[in-house]
């Protein structure tokens, strides 16, 4: 959705559940261009897979080569939008502006599957106005659009329930949505969009008009964690999840009720740097697996010293001199056993939240004279990728809510606090810089803000 579904928000989507999410509408002609301001919206991260970039436009030859450029940024699926109403698309012939031109949109449909050996799929509405909800045989139009799209070679259509003329007016009307799925001419995934706002209307939509998928917009916005409590909804009705939820709080909502993380067996864990229990944890959204190690025990709301610490395969590991980490995670270690007491979290996210193989792009860029904001700011990620929620999550769950938080990232600190975790007091963990890593920590500290007094 455009200026909505942009990469934060689709990845707090994913996080809550959501199975496929799509980026803002892409216009052919400016990819074509190559106008920055578009092709920075083909930015898409592995953690949203599976991920669906949208493209729009009037013409063709240009919708093709948009699909090319797009195809390039590798995504699961290139989805065509026949179904934008505003003026300045439709009105021009593009998006619900083809409801109006069928054979065109059909050519654009086949130019752009021809183009391309990523799945494209498609989504309109059921007509131009209510005046084309029927072909003079009585047939929907809708149904018959969907058979010759279907005809196409797409591998999906999402259906909105409205026309064209109705812009976001009215209601949704669902019945023909219905239509088109229950055609036994149809054999591709037919997806129903339009006003689908709670768990209960959810189901509904699934149980009376049999879609395949539901697709959901305006109401997640500012709830994201609509999408889990539909899930929940979904899994078990009568389960303790209800619609009513969506009104609580988040910390309340996701992190105590829905379970996104699995929990696994505690062991013992004797180390070079302490005596420690070890738990894993699994986020179900993702599947990447983060561990803590624990010492001592403590209430609730007892303040315990705790690191929250992002993996670092090249220090962690191997000791690299290039940051850091690895000696971070040995100080907090060491602190935590000196205590006698405390929690480290040891969080799966690779490189700032960018993955081993961009940590190393990266590195290569730096090589090359970039510094390392500038390196992940030319590989098209923000200057630090990492997200605190399941992290947040997990120290609930070992009932570490009020921490003294050994850190010199204040992202780091207001990336929890968002979480709902209280940071009653910021210890400093920082290592002399070597000369490797000097102008690594020179850059976090003057361009991140870290807290480095020895820099
Ligand atoms: C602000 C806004 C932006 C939208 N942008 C897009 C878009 O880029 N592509 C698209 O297919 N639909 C777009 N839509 C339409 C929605 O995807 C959806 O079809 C419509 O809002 C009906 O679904 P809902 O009732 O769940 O919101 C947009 C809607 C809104 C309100």
């Amino acid at each position: 959705m455009e200026d909505v579904t942009d990469p934060a928000f689709r990845m707090l989507c994913k996080r809550y559940g959501a199975d496929r999410v799509y980026t803002e509408f892409v216009n052919a002609d400016a990819l074509v261009r190559d106008i920055a301001s578009t092709t920075r919206k083909l930015t898409i991260h592995d953690e949203e897979r599976p991920v669906a970039i949208q493209i729009y436009g009037r013409e063709p030859d240009s919708m093709a080569e948009a699909a090319r450029i797009v195809e390039t940024a590798k995504p699961d699926f290139i989805d065509i939008n026949f179904g934008c109403p505003v003026k300045k698309v439709a009105g021009k012939g593009a998006g619900a502006g083809l409801l109006r031109d069928v054979p065109k949109m059909l050519e654009i449909t086949k130019a752009v599957v021809n183009a391309v050996h990523t799945p494209v799929t498609a989504k309109t509405r059921l007509g131009w106005d209510e005046n084309s909800l029927y072909l003079d045989d009585g047939t929907p139009f809708i149904v018959d659009l969907a058979e010759r799209l279907q005809d196409c070679g797409i591998t999906e259509l999402a259906i909105h329930g409205r026309t064209r003329s109705q812009m976001y007016r009215g209601e949704a009307d669902w019945t023909l949505i219905g239509e088109v799925k229950s055609n036994p001419r149809i054999h591709i995934p037919i997806i129903g969009n339009g006003d689908v706002c709670t768990p209960e209307r959810a189901k509904e939509c699934f149980d009376r008009y049999g879609v395949d998928a539901i697709m959901v917009g305006r109401a997640t916005f500012g709830a994201p964690w609509l999408f889990a409590e539909m899930k929940a909804y979904l899994n078990d009705p009568h389960g303790s999840l209800s619609a009513n939820d969506s009104e609580r709080s988040f910390s309340e909502t996701v992190f105590q009720r829905s379970g996104l993380i699995e929990r696994g067996e505690t062991v013992f864990l004797p180390t070079q740097n302490g005596e420690f229990m070890l738990t894993p944890f699994r986020d179900l959204t993702t599947g990447l697996e983060h561990v803590v190690l624990t010492k001592g025990e403590w209430q609730p709301d007892e303040p315990i010293l705790c690191r929250v610490h992002s993996s670092c395969m090249t220090g962690d590991v191997f000791g690299s001199k290039r940051c850091e980490c690895g000696e971070q995670l040995i100080k907090a270690m060491q602190m935590i056993q000196a205590e006698g007491r405390g929690i480290l979290v040891y969080m799966n996210q690779e490189g700032r939240g960018i993955g081993l193989m961009n940590k190393i792009r990266a590195y290569k860029l730096q090589e090359q004279g970039d510094d390392t904001v500038e390196a992940n700011l030319h590989l098209g990620f923000r200057p630090d990728e990492r997200d605190y929620g399941v992290g947040a999550q997990i120290l609930r769950e070992m009932g570490a809510c009020k921490l003294r938080l050994m850190t010199n990232n204040p992202v780091k600190r207001v990336g929890l606090e968002s979480y709902g975790i209280e940071i009653v007091e910021n210890i400093p963990i920082e290592i002399a810089p070597n000369q490797w890593n000097e102008r690594y920590m020179r850059t976090k500290k003057d361009k991140m803000h870290h807290n480095l007094n020895l820099v």
